[in-house]
């Protein structure tokens, strides 16, 4: 069925992983009049799916979701179905050893091979290291022998990867309007991934090879992480300097070729924390910028520690306000959080020290805060008035709104230098 060159039209698409990124991908294009069966793991996202019901927080995407599903374009389910085309949208984690770990990908092709069959598209949306997608390929291959990846053969199916790139908060706008990255095994796997995720993208779609497109995801990620370093790695020698680090970076950044960002407690959250590993892991001997700015980043957390420990010597029975734990500003996101990670060990290492957590975007402390006994929810007042150390962490807008007149008595740690 996907021969010849004018766009191939879908009449049904499978897209397999139904969480934060695969769910609004099957919305977008089941609101094209497609019929798209969703399929994940998870039996209650599947049934909050099915009442039209976004199992995750984010803007705007209620009301198409409960459309398309209404409109019975959208189907969730637990079990994979015989589509025309296949998107894989399933967690990519790493390992100990920082290289990816498959298990997922793997299981959902399992599930997905015996209904495959000949003509059909298998794209891989999941963030992967360099020849993940080939690989998800032959383990396709092995699983149904009786299929090709030669263009030319009458049982070929057609594999291609096409990176994610929204951010969270803003996918009603950027599913449609951000560029596509697509490349495929072969060139007619770019072009039926081009006709795919053109019926719901309206930018760019542009064409390459799989490998070339999962290291451009991957390299987007590591290029914010390289840069972050450079400015952590400002801060230390700043501090060491006794300069101020953010009037470093202004008057540099009045260079007009200069344009540095601004350090923090770390780097978190689950792509740029994360994918510049997989270059790593993948050509570990070439990558070394990549892998000292993962330390340099990894090892902030470490230095404001340091710090800490060093302004509550001599204090007695010290109460410490820490602003903020999510891994950036003004959202609940708590993966991979540096300033969680900190908060964590200052409650843990330190039972002595009363712990007031100000997090304005969440509603309780997570499992491994609340499991520590010095550690505890306060609003942002009474924790500031109370406090003998105020380490701000995350430049979330209720911290910024503070009048700094009320840290006039207090030790300040102020990792974002909003108080400077
Ligand atoms: N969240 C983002 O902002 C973002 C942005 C760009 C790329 N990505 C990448 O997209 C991929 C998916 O991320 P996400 O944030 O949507 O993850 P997620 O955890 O929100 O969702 C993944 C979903 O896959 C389901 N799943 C797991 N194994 C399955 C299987 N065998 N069959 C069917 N369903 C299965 C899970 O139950 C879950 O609902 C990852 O590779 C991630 O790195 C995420």
């Amino acid at each position: 069925m996907h021969t010849g060159k004018s766009p191939q039209a879908f009449e049904k698409v499978c897209v397999v992983g139904l969480g934060y990124i695969g769910l609004p991908t099957a919305a977008f294009i089941a609101s094209k009049g497609v019929h798209v069966t969703g399929v994940d793991v998870n039996s209650k996202f599947v049934e909050s799916i099915n009442k039209g019901e976004v199992p995750f927080f984010e803007p705007g995407f209620d009301v198409l979701l409960k459309r398309v599903v209404e409109e019975g374009y959208l189907v969730a389910q637990t079990e994979q179905i015989e589509a025309d085309a296949y998107i894989v949208c399933v967690p990519t984690p790493f390992k100990e050893n920082h290289k990816v770990d498959t298990k997922f990908i793997n299981a959902a092709v399992k599930a997905m091979a015996p209904h495959l069959r000949p003509g059909a598209l298998v794209v891989l949306e999941s963030t992967s290291p360099p020849g993940t997608t080939e690989n998800m390929a032959n383990y396709i291959l092995e699983l149904r022998p009786d299929l090709s990846l030669d263009e030319d053969d009458e049982n070929a199916i057609f594999v291609a990867h096409c990176p994610e790139r929204v951010l969270p908060g803003q996918i009603m706008e950027e599913m449609e309007n951000n560029d596509r990255v697509i490349g495929g095994l072969t060139p007619r796997g770019t072009q039926l991934g081009v006709d795919l995720y053109g019926t719901f993208c309206t930018a760019e779609l542009l064409q390459t090879n799989a490998t070339t497109a999962e290291m451009a995801k991957l390299t987007e990620n590591s290029f914010r992480d390289v840069n972050i370093a450079f400015a952590n790695e400002l801060s230390l020698i700043s501090d060491r300097l006794g300069i101020d680090v953010w009037e470093l970076i202004d008057l540099a950044n009045h260079h007009p070729r200069v344009n540095i960002l601004q350090p923090g407690p770390g780097v978190g959250g689950h792509c740029i924390a994360v994918d510049p590993w997989f270059i790593v892991s993948s050509v570990p001997e070439e990558s070394k910028i990549i892998k000292t700015a993962r330390e340099v980043n990894d090892g902030k957390p470490e230095w404001v520690m340091s710090k800490v420990t060093k302004a509550l010597k001599g204090l007695d029975a010290p109460v410490v306000a820490a602003l903020g734990i999510a891994f950036k500003n003004d959202i609940d996101d708590l993966r991979e959080s540096p300033s969680l990670n900190i908060v964590k060990r200052l409650g843990e290492e330190n039972p002595e020290l009363d712990v007031r957590v100000v997090e304005p975007n969440v509603d309780e402390l997570p499992d491994s805060l609340s499991a520590i006994a010095n550690v505890k929810k306060q609003d942002l007042q009474g924790a500031v008035a109370e406090a003998d150390l105020i380490l701000l962490l995350v430049n979330h807008k209720e911290f910024l709104a503070l009048d700094p007149s009320v840290l006039d008595d207090k030790t300040v740690i102020d990792t974002k230098g909003i108080w400077r």
